[in-house]
Order: structure tokens, then sequence, then C-alpha cells
């Protein structure tokens, strides 16, 4: 058993210096944009890959089987993913009928509904063009079904955002860290019907973890540094104190540098 652990994981500390020290880096294609880091359909074709085989058990202490279970467990039937990268977590909630899908990256959107669609499981899916930065989000409500006002605001039965905090730019003047991004909270439980769930995870500047973790210290400089992530300030405790101003039955757990949340809208 323990060899089997051991090969896997050095087969991902090669691919990992494949990824980050050969020029295949230069391929990894993201755009800055002022609303974050835009991934390309190219870098979407290969993102599940290098973010949940290599990154995370490798430099962020997590497997992606963590996820799965978080999404399997919570995930309700009128579901709300905001951010979904390629959706890669969703064919596995067994319980989600009525999918809408928010990001301010279009290339995303399609990605999910190439996926998704048919068939499965779901009876309708869909998709909005949204910066959740945003006191008002919707950018462009009309890229599938009926404009956002059909959105009624307290209808989702869970709304997720996984990977997500930690690419949020914060707001000017509104304080460093999570504490910068409250607004994205706030639309989240204008979401949420009551007592329904909020879930998801976000790396965290865990000094803890990083120490001992060379290559995480390294991809979180430069990761921060060409903007696709802005989680330098970033903490447990103020992920736990806003999610507690927010929402009633908050557990919020390190694990490795990542919080793995879920929280109840009162
Ligand atoms: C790191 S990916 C996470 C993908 C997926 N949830 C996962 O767990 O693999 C972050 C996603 O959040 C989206 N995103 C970042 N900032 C956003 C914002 N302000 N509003 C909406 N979506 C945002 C990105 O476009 C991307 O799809």
């Amino acid at each position: 058993m323990w060899s089997t652990h051991f090969f896997k994981h050095y087969f991902r500390v090669i691919l990992f210096h494949i990824v980050y020290d050969t020029p295949f880096y230069r391929l990894l294609s993201i755009t800055a944009s002022p609303r974050g880091a835009k991934y390309s359909s190219y870098l979407l074709s290969y993102y599940d890959f290098v973010v949940w085989a290599i990154n995370s058990p490798i430099c962020w202490g997590i497997e992606a089987s963590t996820i799965a279970s978080l999404y399997a467990s919570n995930a309700g039937q009128k579901h709300g993913d905001i951010g979904p990268g390629t959706g890669f977590f969703l064919p596995g909630s067994p319980l989600v009928r009525d999918l809408t899908v928010f990001d301010f990256n279009t290339e995303s959107l399609f990605m999910v509904k190439d996926k998704l669609l048919p068939p499965n499981q779901l009876t309708s899916l869909h998709l909005f063009m949204a910066d959740m930065m945003e006191s008002d989000p919707f950018i462009d409500p009309s890229i599938s079904g009926p404009p956002f006002t059909w959105i009624k605001e307290g209808s989702f039965d869970s709304v997720a955002a996984n990977f997500v905090v930690h690419c949020l730019k914060e707001q000017a003047g509104e304080g460093g860290g999570i504490k910068g991004k409250e607004v994205f909270f706030t639309n989240v439980v204008k979401l949420l019907k009551p007592g329904a769930c909020f879930f998801g995870s976000t790396i965290v500047n865990e000094q803890d973890f990083f120490k001992d973790c060379k290559r995480g210290t390294e991809i979180m400089r430069r990761f921060n540094g060409n903007g696709i992530f802005h989680n330098i300030n970033d903490t447990q405790a103020d992920l736990r104190e806003v999610l507690e101003r927010h929402f009633d039955s908050v557990t919020c757990d390190l694990v490795g540098a990542v919080c793995v949340f879920s929280a109840f809208k009162r």
C-alpha cells in the first residue's frame, strides 16, 4: 500500500516539474483581466489534470476526492455553481436537477454546457455571465434561458464556490484578504433559500503548511505575481469570521492549505 502511495507521489512530483520548470509553463495561456484571470478554452482542456492531479496534492495538500465528497453531500436539487472552471465536480452531485452556473468567463460557461448536456440528470441548465465581486453582478444575463430577473432571490437549495475565493481581487478600500471580498458573500446569501447550504473551498496563505512545502510556496508566489491568485492576505480566521457574519452553522476546516467550508442561510 505504502509503495503505491510512494510511486503516485513521485509521479506527481515529476509531472509538477514538467509543468512548471519547462517551456510547457508558457503554454498555460491565462490572460489577466480587470475582473481576474481569464482561462482560455485551451487551458480549460487540461485545467482539471493540472489542478486536481498535480497542484492540489503537491502544492496545497488536498485531494480531489475531498471536494467530490463535499459536492456529493451538499449539492441540492436546485444548485448554483459560481466559478465552475470545467464543471469537474458537478457530475458527481446526485441530487442536482436544476443547475445555474455563474462566471465572468464565457469559456467556462460553455465548457460546462458541453460537458453536462445531454444525456444527463439535469432538467434545466442556465448560464449567467456574472462578476460575483460586483454588487450588481450580472454582466450579460441573456447567455441562456430567461433574463436574470427570472432568478428569484432566495430560490437555491445550494450554492458552491470551489477554489474561487482565492482568485477574487479584493475591493479597493475594503481591507486586505477575505474581508475585502465580502460583497461576494453578500451575493451568495441573496441566492439561497433560508436553511440552504453554501459550500466550497479556498486556498489560504497558511504558514504552518507552506513552511514545509517549497513547491506550494513557489506556486503561491508565481500565481499571486501574475494575477491568477489574490490570496496573500487570506486566512482561515478571516474566512470563518466573514462566513459567521452572513451564515449559521459554519464549518471551516483546514486541509493542507485549503479551507473546506459549509454554511447555512439564516
Ligand atoms: C480556479 S477556478 C475554479 C474552478 C472549479 N470550481 C474547480 O474547483 O476546479 C476559478 C473560477 O472562478 C471564476 N471566477 C473568478 N473570479 C470570478 C468572479 N469575480 N465572478 C465570477 N466568477 C469568477 C473563474 O473564471 C474560474 O472559472
